[in-house]
């Protein structure tokens, strides 16, 4: 197998089968080569950290609606934030999130920073959201890996290292197959099929585009990975 045929089986199956999630588009939609809107992909980004696409997308939708840009949510008071984000938890992210508002609109005039290191310098701005704001957004090629990319890597190359430890072998796993070509689609294409198809349990070998390249269906057992430590 090849990366290259690897890269080409999946970015052709999430062309047909993306889901159509609202921050996938923004204000810009329809309007070629320009990608989703910086804000609307951080704000997702930050609410997917702790929870689920199904329950954290009413409140994109209501944050969206009521907060239209990044300068509309630094400018909010903070108890209409914090009330706003009660049922998503961890309300240190609320104040992490207003912060990192505050600062875009305050230092970089209400606009995103466009690289990676921009955005790391932001407040709780992480490795994790730096990189697929920087992907999503700005189509860099950067390393996005989240839960779902660590275990699709750890199915395809049958990675016998269990989680933790094998943590950044899986990153440099999925590092080896970013490109310059569509690294956002690359990012979200990725999540999608562990999202949908390379799911922890049950996996649907069956509809995977990429089945013929996994190391771990050709084991018998493709859901044994990524390998649990011994307790
Ligand atoms: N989980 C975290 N970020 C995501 C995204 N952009 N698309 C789908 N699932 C995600």
């Amino acid at each position: 197998m090849t990366a290259e045929t690897l890269r080409a089986q999946l970015l052709h199956w999430y062309d047909a089968n993306a889901r159509s999630l609202p921050w996938r588009t923004g204000p810009a939609e329809g309007a070629a080569g320009v990608r989703s809107d910086p804000y609307r992909v951080w704000l997702s980004e930050v609410m997917l950290q702790q929870t689920t696409v199904p329950h954290a997308t009413p409140y994109f939708l209501k944050f969206t609606a009521r907060w239209p840009t990044v300068s509309d949510l630094a400018a909010a008071p903070d108890e209409d934030v914090m009330a706003a984000w009660a049922g998503l938890g961890y309300y240190a992210r609320a104040r992490n999130l207003l912060a990192c508002a505050r600062a875009v609109a305050r230092d970089h005039g209400g606009v995103f920073p466009d690289t990676e290191e921009g955005l790391r310098g932001l407040p709780g701005l992480g490795p994790y959201t730096a990189a697929a704001v920087g992907a999503i957004a700005f189509d860099l090629p950067t390393n996005v890996v989240d839960g779902n990319v660590e275990r699709v890597m750890s199915r395809l190359f049958a990675v016998e290292q269990p989680l933790p430890a094998g943590k950044p072998e899986l990153k440099r796993l999925a590092g080896a197959l970013v490109r310059d070509d569509r690294p956002g689609d690359w990012a979200q294409a990725l999540m999608d099929l562990g999202a949908t198809i390379c799911r922890p349990k049950s996996p649907l070998c069956d509809r995977c585009p990429v089945a013929e390249h996994c190391a771990a269906l050709a084991t018998g057992a493709p859901d044994s990975f990524p390998r649990k430590s011994a307790k």
